[in-house]
């Protein structure tokens, strides 16, 4: 018998203030049609002075406990995706270790970007399968709206803020869980999304920079190849996978890249019109959103993919 990861609950968390394309019209150059158009984009979440990373993961973590029925104290992993952490360190994991009132377990952050869930999820799923874990929460929680250069429309539109989290339980036999993950990097195109500052750098947090046409052009190409690598891994084809929840940068890459694997698209789950871009947190988010509305069931194949600044990228199939 084998270990596997499954997936016991999800939960999701947003900001209290939702801010529309018009609103953002008002004080830049841009239009609610370009938005739209372009992106798919139409409303995002912008954490207040009382939001931080940290809150919007635990509470999003108590909504994942809550759906899995898994109490707190039985949490012996944490595994936090961010570029926007509360502080430089220590993690923001174990601040929401503390917020849940775990004594002790293993806590940390992954930092990989849009594709930080996707990181972190393989990382706890390898220490689940190895018997090194046995409940974890897996996170994904970003504040970009701290990033952005408020001044710049290429790329002020496009991102959002929010948090969403999975609980991953150990199962010995069975048939759900992760079936396969595959990660990738490649630090060649580095300066195509990047943020400007850093603490070995310049000192400070710096803002967030994006050639968005070339960013786009990878995007596709990469998560088509990686959304196959691992239905191979899996020994799965296109045609098993129900659901496609992929990272939500724009509607114009999830509908190329489905085009491209010959997925329909009413089989991709779709939530960047209301969330924008939210980075690590998409992913679980949009999960969170296709689980709660009835969409993704138990016994469903399910693909997760994402690709964010490095270049990094990854997809997950699992049987939910
Ligand atoms: O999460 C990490 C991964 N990130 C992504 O995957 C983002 C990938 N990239 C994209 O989603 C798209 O490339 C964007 C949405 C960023 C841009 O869309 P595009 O169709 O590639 O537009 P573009 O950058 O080629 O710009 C077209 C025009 C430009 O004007 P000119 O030079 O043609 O006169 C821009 O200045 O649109 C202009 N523009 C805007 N106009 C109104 C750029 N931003 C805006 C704006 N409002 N907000």
């Amino acid at each position: 018998m084998s270990l596997r990861a499954v997936i016991a609950g999800v939960g999701s968390a947003l900001p209290a203030r939702r801010v529309d394309n018009a609103e953002l019209a008002k004080q830049l150059d841009t239009t609610d049609e370009w938005i739209v158009e372009r992106t798919g984009i139409r409303t995002r979440y912008i954490a207040g002075d009382d939001e931080t990373t940290g809150t919007l993961a635990t509470e999003a973590a108590r909504r994942a406990l809550d759906h899995a029925g898994i109490a707190a104290s039985e949490i012996d992993l944490i595994v936090l995706a961010t570029a926007t952490p509360d502080q430089t360190f220590p993690a923001t994991a174990t601040k929401v270790q503390t917020a849940l009132g775990i004594d002790d377990c293993v806590a940390f952050d992954v930092a990989a970007v849009c594709s930080g869930f996707l990181y972190a999820l393989t990382v706890a799923d390898s220490m689940i399968r190895s018997g090194g874990a046995k409940a974890a929460l897996v996170i994904g929680a970003e504040t970009f709206s701290r990033i952005l250069d408020w001044e710049d429309r290429t790329t002020c539109v496009l991102f959002g803020d929010g948090a969403g989290a999975v609980v991953l339980a150990a199962e010995e036999g069975g048939t759900a869980g992760i079936l396969a993950t595959k990660l990738h990097a490649d630090g060649r195109h580095n300066q195509l999304l990047y943020v400007d500052g850093g603490p070995s750098t310049t000192g400070t947090v710096g803002k967030l920079r994006m050639k968005g046409r070339e960013v786009f052009r990878h995007a596709v190409l990469n998560l088509a190849s990686v959304m196959g690598e691992v239905l191979d891994l899996a020994g799965l084809e296109t045609a098993d996978v129900d659901w496609v929840v992929p990272h939500q940068a724009n509607a114009r890459i999830l509908d190329a890249t489905a085009k491209k694997l010959g997925l329909s698209p009413d089989k991709v789950v779709l939530t960047v019109d209301r969330h924008a871009n939210t980075s690590a947190a998409s992913v679980p988010l949009a999960l969170d959103v296709a689980v709660k509305d009835g969409r993704v069931k138990r016994g469903d194949i399910v693909v997760l993919e994402a690709m964010g600044g490095g270049f990094t990228w990854g997809a997950a199939v699992l049987r939910y």
